[in-house]
């Protein structure tokens, strides 16, 4: 069986749209046939300051949400990031392979760092997509189910895996990152030509999936369309409403050509109206079983316990074997 490995941050309260469409609509999927091994990468959120109940929080609410959303922890293995120090160790290895240059040219460090100012940018946002690569590295996944915002990293990824190789002998598989088309970046509600982002200025154009219904059906409602009133699939020219087909579709099953037969001659209004149906209809039961996982936290720490141990099995492996490739002393066990 395939291995896939993917992680997300615990850095909002909620996933929103784009994070389930984008990456954990595809773990779902991709559990039942593959050797799956999901993260919530507490360390990675470590970049951005959080008070700490708030961080312990939102990573059990980020692990419910997943558990909510489909994850079958019989199906798949579910752990916290920071349970395993194989992570930091391989990290260490792989920083020490990595250029400065080559780190300083990924594009999500530049806007971030961008965005605080270097004063306030931390050592770790630079060194980030280093433990990235080491998440998926110490598992020997074969694919990485990301957005495509990730596309840069899962490629800094296998550069590094192959240069390791290389240098060292055949020690890891080489990943591809694993990415569906058609929901690959999911836009802003209020500004269709950016990426849907908890980091973006309003949250106005962000559908947090945990979100009331009442919000969420006002966000869709006040999506910003475009000029003309037919719902046509246009990327270029009508980035608004094709955001909002690629969400009704990716939701409903039904295809954009088929929604844009529903709606040919209705207009804008009656179209949002439906998006905001879909959506609702399907996040209400994911919030109400997150809620009651995370009213049994005793059963929810066990299941990520459970997966911390069946993670470590492949990760110590993975890490020895490392060690080992680059001549480091094995210690007594
Ligand atoms: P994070 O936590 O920012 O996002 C989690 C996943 O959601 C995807 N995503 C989107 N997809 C489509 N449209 C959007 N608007 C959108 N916004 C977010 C992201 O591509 C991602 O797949 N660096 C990673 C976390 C990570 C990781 C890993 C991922 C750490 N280690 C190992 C894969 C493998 C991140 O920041 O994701």
């Amino acid at each position: 069986m395939k291995r896939v490995l993917s992680g997300i941050q615990p850095t909002a309260d909620s996933f929103h749209l784009g994070n389930y469409l984008g990456a954990v609509k595809q773990w779902v999927d991709l559990q039942k046939d593959h050797d799956a091994f999901y993260c919530v990468v507490d360390l990675h959120a470590l970049t951005v300051e959080t008070e700490p109940a708030l961080l312990r929080r939102r990573t059990l609410v980020a692990a419910a949400q997943l558990i909510a959303l489909g994850l079958d922890p019989s199906k798949c293995t579910l752990f916290i990031q920071s349970h395993l120090s194989e992570h930091n160790q391989l990290g260490w290895v792989l920083e020490c392979l990595a250029g400065f240059g080559e780190a300083s040219r990924m594009t999500q460090f530049k806007d971030k760092s961008q965005k605080s100012g270097a004063d306030r940018t931390v050592v770790g946002l630079f060194t980030y997509p280093i433990l990235q690569a080491a998440d998926i590295m110490l598992y020997q996944a074969h694919r990485v189910p990301v957005g495509e915002d990730q596309r840069q990293h899962i490629e800094l990824t296998r550069d590094l895996g192959q240069r390791f190789n290389s240098r060292y002998g055949e020690t890891f598989v080489i990943p591809e990152a694993h990415i569906m088309k058609s929901a690959a970046k999911i836009n802003d509600l209020q500004d269709p030509t950016a990426k849907m982002s908890k980091s973006s200025a309003s949250n106005a154009g962000v559908i947090d999936i945990l979100d009331a219904t009442d919000i969420n059906v006002k966000k869709i409602k006040s999506a910003v369309t475009d000029a003309g009133k037919e719902v046509v699939f246009d990327e270029k020219n009508k980035p608004g409403i094709s955001n909002l087909l690629t969400i009704h579709s990716a939701l409903s099953g039904i295809s954009i050509t088929e929604l844009e037969n529903e709606f040919a001659g209705k207009g804008y209004g009656d179209f949002k109206g439906a998006v905001a149906d879909v959506v609702t209809a399907y996040f209400a039961p994911v919030r109400e079983k997150t809620q009651q996982l995370l009213a049994d936290e005793a059963a929810l720490l066990k299941i990520l316990n459970d997966g911390s141990q069946k993670a470590r099995a492949v990760a110590s492996a993975t890490l020895d074997k490392t060690y080992a490739a680059l001549g480091l002393v094995p210690r007594n066990k």
